[in-house]
């Protein structure tokens, strides 16, 4: 997969080089770049952005900068379809099946926006030859998209086949297929600060074990996040379930 950022500041993206991501860089499953704005602006200031047309507080990007560098970015391949990526708190809400979905895209360019957010005749205008979508990480407002860009980037790295060592680790998670959020998990030693570890877990009974974990898994959901309960298919469900 390819995946461009484009920003004004680039050094923010420097955690992309690290760990997860920065080994499926290595290891050639994901070809990165990040530019700066300011390489496509024409004036001595570099100007990236402007007062508001209507007014209003703080500054707007302009359209002409970011023009020009979507253009060259996304005219410099023929054969992959480039998908704008343009974070945003105005998005539509990410969640792991969008991470799943933009996972199977060839490439995607993140269009990173500061101050009051980018012209939006620069999506409209990308619209007329990409696919564009303006993604919000969460209702709450950053200073701008890089480090939604992160949090994108990451979630859709470790879903690109070969990037993740156990593809069974992706299954059994939080937000994985069966909706659940994850049951709690232990390491060594059984005993730690007067803590035990739940008896079922070292009894070497696979069937009890996975009964456990199921029910803690329905318990924490019900008891952080009852809009995820709501949203369960009523097939997937057993009676066991039904008592938790
Ligand atoms: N830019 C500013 N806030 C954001 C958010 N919540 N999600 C994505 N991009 C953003």
């Amino acid at each position: 997969m390819r995946i461009d950022v484009v920003t004004i500041f680039p050094d923010y993206l420097a955690p992309l080089d690290l760990s997860l991501v920065g080994k499926a860089r290595d290891s050639g499953l994901l070809d990165l770049r990040v530019h700066d704005l300011r390489d496509w602006t024409t004036d001595r200031h570099r100007t990236v952005d402007d007062t508001p047309y209507g007014g209003g507080a703080g500054m707007v990007m302009k359209p002409d900068v970011w023009g020009a560098a979507l253009d060259d970015i996304t005219g410099s391949e023929v054969e992959r379809p480039a998908h704008l990526v343009v974070p945003s708190p105005a998005g539509h809400l990410f969640d792991q099946r969008m991470a799943a979905r933009l996972a199977d895209d060839p490439w995607l360019v993140f269009a990173c926006g500061r101050y009051e957010g980018i012209d939006a005749r620069v999506m409209a205008d990308a619209r007329r030859r990409v696919r564009v979508s303006e993604v919000s990480i969460g209702d709450y407002v950053l200073g701008g998209g890089e480090a939604a860009a992160l949090v994108i980037i990451e979630a859709v790295t470790r879903l690109l086949p070969g990037v993740v060592g156990n593809p069974d680790s992706l299954v059994e998670e939080s937000h994985g297929t069966d909706g659940l959020l994850e049951y709690p998990v232990y390491t060594k030693p059984p005993s730690w600060r007067g803590l035990d570890v739940p008896e079922v877990l070292l009894s070497g009974h696979h069937a009890r074990v996975a009964r456990w974990r199921r029910d803690q898994a329905l318990r924490l959901t019900a008891e952080r996040r009852p809009d995820l309960v709501a949203r369960l298919d009523p097939d997937a469900l057993d009676g066991r379930d039904r008592e938790v």
